[in-house]
């Protein structure tokens, strides 16, 4: 054999052992010492591809090995055509907002829940973020994007929070009608399907992080991937300072750009993460769902909320606390070893930066911002009220892809022991607390009422007293009028209020400006009133019964409905804090299949003699006066009524029923009880009993008790606050509502429901069968 022989077969044999080798070596090297418990994404996959790297002597993406692959095999994963790696997931958005190459002052909306890195690309452009708020998915609330373009709106970046998507048809249809670009922020949701697509390949750029904590991870990364040429080869020159490294001579700087190269060794590791994202990403949902499940059945808790035709890839898992500090809550589970991030970022974007809330951004210049004298940009808390209140209330939990099922029945054992432990403030009803921040604006949005809301109470006996005493505490509001029939009890209501005694509603109306009125007189005064009121414009708060008849109530209903004005029925049950949180769990199928009900309003209540018992004034007996807050309370809890059958005991001398039981079926086919009384006891603690096939809940007026399968021990959440309160939250519902805030929980239409449903349950005493309510508008 000869020396080139030998040489030439040692050559061979080494080639021949050189992969088997390096992945011995390599599988060797990332099992030995390390990390050997809990989340481990890197392994010889990646240390083989970085010896390549090394091995191949260059570390410069450009031109190199490593980082042109990432940018070919990141595109093809994604299905799109182009694909440019950063060092970051700020430096991949970047490139995007680079490649729009913005005007300074231009306006880009965006998500007020988010990490900095979506912000800074904006300021560094000269581009000024404008935030709209979230609705119930955490994410970007399309209506309010809309709300917000301008004619200086050049993108919107839409940020899809914890691996759940933002309403992309809606955004996606915005962006093209106003024709704005749409990037989205797909950091925190990697190889997350949408309707058919994955997130990131739906809007004209998507942008991705690699940073640590992502579902795949170079340490720090990040990607921007297109299907535009021409933003492709703008985005190509951007992440390297604009450099033209070909076709314009020896040194070209085409524009005003960083250096944002991706190097050999990150885009080594990223090749490798790749071909592991989309198993990381499916675990991580499967883990996620079964976390759904389990908080689901815990009260006071809610899961995550998925966007429609999305799938969650949960980067984080966020929990809705509904009372109780999520600190302390955060801390609790700490001890046990649960990483949590209560309140995620704590505050909203735009109070976490100095860059926005003080506009620091370079020296004293406060640029871009100095560039618009004529807009007040201001990033001050209630610029977006949901952010604001969610982050409160969210308790986020790292999500894991190396936890087993076991792991997180402990994460969600854990969640229901701190639950427990601490107390509870918080409602899923409108909060004092909250509304007492707001500042009134009328409805039009053009700029902020200059005086408080002017309120008249018509109607002063014990229900307009109560109406007048929470409106005082409400500051919102001011008392401007008290207005009733018997002028003393005008003159004294006023003189409670500081406000203008009347004694009817027209000289009212002449005497005042009003905003709303509290209308709380005899029933069958209401139509009349209320239709002056309407007619004049100012909105009411309508004392139940809406009307003594379906017709007047349609009436009321219609005219509001043609003048553009607020009427409002008062249910109160519906502000109550244990009927917000039967409410939630009902809404969450705790209960199961719904099989039985029953509500039970009764007295004594001394009406003898009083209009109560006056047909006349009163329009009927107790199914008049209560059947009403019974009727809605089923409604809003259990769904519409199919039909109605009513009994009642009508002693010798009454003109009324002042006793009444209802056999009540709904649509899904449950059936319940109403028992309604002004002389017989209630025979029972609760007012109201549900019965499902996976568990009950029981509410009074102190709180909800309640039993879920295999029917263990009862479980009890007593109220924080008083009555009064929840009377008082309900008027700051309707104040809300005079101002064009908050969330619409009832409506003109809700009291002509229950007005259908009292009509079914008297004609059902004339034909001795059950009534189907008649439909509650009138056919045309
Ligand atoms: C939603 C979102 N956008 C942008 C970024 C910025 O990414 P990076 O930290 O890689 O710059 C992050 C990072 O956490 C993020 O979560």
């Amino acid at each position: 054999m000869t020396r080139m022989n030998l040489a030439g077969r040692l050559r061979r044999v080494r080639d021949l052992l050189e992969e088997p080798l390096l992945d011995l070596a390599c599988r060797i090297l990332m099992g030995a010492g390390g990390k050997r418990t809990g989340r481990r994404p890197f392994g010889a996959e990646e240390l083989k591809l970085l010896v390549r790297s090394l091995a191949a002597q260059n570390l410069f993406g450009i031109g190199g090995k490593m980082v042109p692959a990432f940018e070919r095999e990141f595109a093809l994963a994604y299905g799109v055509p182009y694909a440019v790696g950063s060092t970051s997931g700020t430096a991949a958005i970047h490139l995007a907002v680079g490649a729009l190459d913005l005007n300074p002052g231009d306006e880009v909306i965006t998500s007020p829940i988010t990490d900095l890195g979506t912000i800074i690309p904006i300021l560094y452009q000269g581009g000024i973020p404008v935030f709209a708020d979230i609705d119930g998915t955490y994410t970007l609330d399309p209506a309010d994007v809309e709300r917000k373009i301008t004619s200086d709106t050049r993108a919107i970046i839409a940020v899809h929070l914890f691996g759940n998507a933002c309403d992309m048809e809606a955004l996606t249809d915005i962006a093209r009608r106003h024709r704005v670009a749409l990037i989205e922020d797909a950091a925190q949701a990697h190889m997350t399907r949408y309707r058919e697509r994955l997130l990131g390949t739906i809007g004209d750029f998507g942008c991705f992080s690699f940073q640590q904590s992502k579902p795949m991870t170079t340490g720090d990364g990040g990607m921007t991937v297109t299907a535009d040429e021409a933003a492709y080869q703008r985005m190509s020159l951007f992440v390297d300072k604009g450099y033209a490294r070909k076709g314009w001579g020896p040194r070209a700087y085409l524009f005003h750009a960083p250096n944002y190269r991706m190097t050999e060794l990150v885009g080594a590791v990223g090749r490798a993460q790749l071909r592991k994202v989309s198993g990381v990403v499916r675990q991580r949902a499967r883990l996620g769902a079964q976390m759904t499940a389990l908080v689901e059945r815990i009260p006071g808790l809610r899961p995550a909320p998925v966007t429609p035709g999305a799938e969650h890839t949960y980067w984080m898992y966020p929990v809705w606390v509904e009372a109780g500090d999520v600190g302390r809550m955060g801390e609790a589970l700490a001890r046990e070893r649960i990483p949590v991030l209560p309140g995620y970022i704590g505050k909203p974007i735009y109070l976490c930066s100095e860059s926005l809330a003080a506009k620091k951004t370079y020296g004293d210049s406060h640029w871009p911002f100095s560039l618009r004298p004529d807009r007040a940009y201001e990033y001050a808390p209630g610029l977006c009220p949901r952010a604001e209140e969610t982050l409160e209330h969210l308790l986020c939990i790292a999500w894991d892809e190396s936890w087993t099922p076991r792991d997180v029945e402990r994460v969600a054992r854990a969640l229901e022991g701190a639950g427990r432990t601490l107390a509870p403030v918080a409602l899923t009803v409108p909060r004092l607390g909250q509304l007492e921040a707001v500042r009134p604006v009328p409805a039009s949005g053009d700029g902020g009422l200059r005086h408080r809301l002017r309120i008249g109470v018509v109607g002063c006996g014990q229900v307009g007293r109560w109406h007048l005493d929470a409106y005082r505490v409400l500051p919102t509001v001011k008392l401007v009028a008290c207005t009733d029939v018997d002028a003393a009890r005008a003159a004294e209501c006023a003189q409670r209020a500081g406000a203008r005694p009347y004694t009817s509603h027209r000289a009212m109306l002449a005497g005042e400006r009003l905003d709303g009125v509290s209308l709380c007189t005899v029933p069958a005064t209401h139509h009349e009133i209320a239709l002056d009121l309407l007619d004049a414009g100012v909105p009411v708060l309508c004392e139940k019964p809406l009307a003594v008849s379906l017709e007047e109530a349609r009436a009321m209903a219609a005219r509001a409905d043609a003048r553009g004005v607020l009427l409002v029925p008062a249910f109160k049950f519906r502000f109550h804090e244990e009927v917000g949180r039967a409410r939630e769990l009902l809404t969450r199928g705790v209960l199961g299949e719904i099989l039985a009900f029953r509500v039970m309003f009764g007295g004594p209540a001394n009406v003898r003699g009083t209009w109560y018992v006056r047909r006349s004034l009163s329009g009927g007996g107790v199914i008049m006066d209560i059947g009403p807050h019974a009727v809605d309370l089923i409604r809003f809890l259990l769904g519409e009524i199919e039909d109605v059958r009513a009994e009642v005991i009508l002693p010798e001398g009454w003109e009324v029923e002042p006793t009444a039981r209802l056999a009540v079926r709904l649509v899904g086919g449950a059936t319940g009880v109403v028992d309604l009384s002004w002389t017989v006891p209630v025979p029972s603690p609760a007012y109201l009993e549900i019965y499902g096939d996976r568990g009950a809940l029981l509410l009074d007026r102190q709180g909800l008790s309640y039993r879920l399968a295999p029917w263990a021990e009862w479980k009890r959440l007593p109220n924080t606050s008083t009555a009064e309160q929840a009377f008082a939250r309900q008027l700051a519902h309707f104040a809300d509502g005079l101002t064009g805030r908050g969330e619409r929980v009832l409506g003109a239409s809700d009291g002509v429901r229950a007005q259908a449903l009292i009509e079914a349950a008297y004609a059902s005493l004339v034909s001795g069968s059950a009534v189907a309510p008649p439909a509650p508008h009138v056919a045309v």
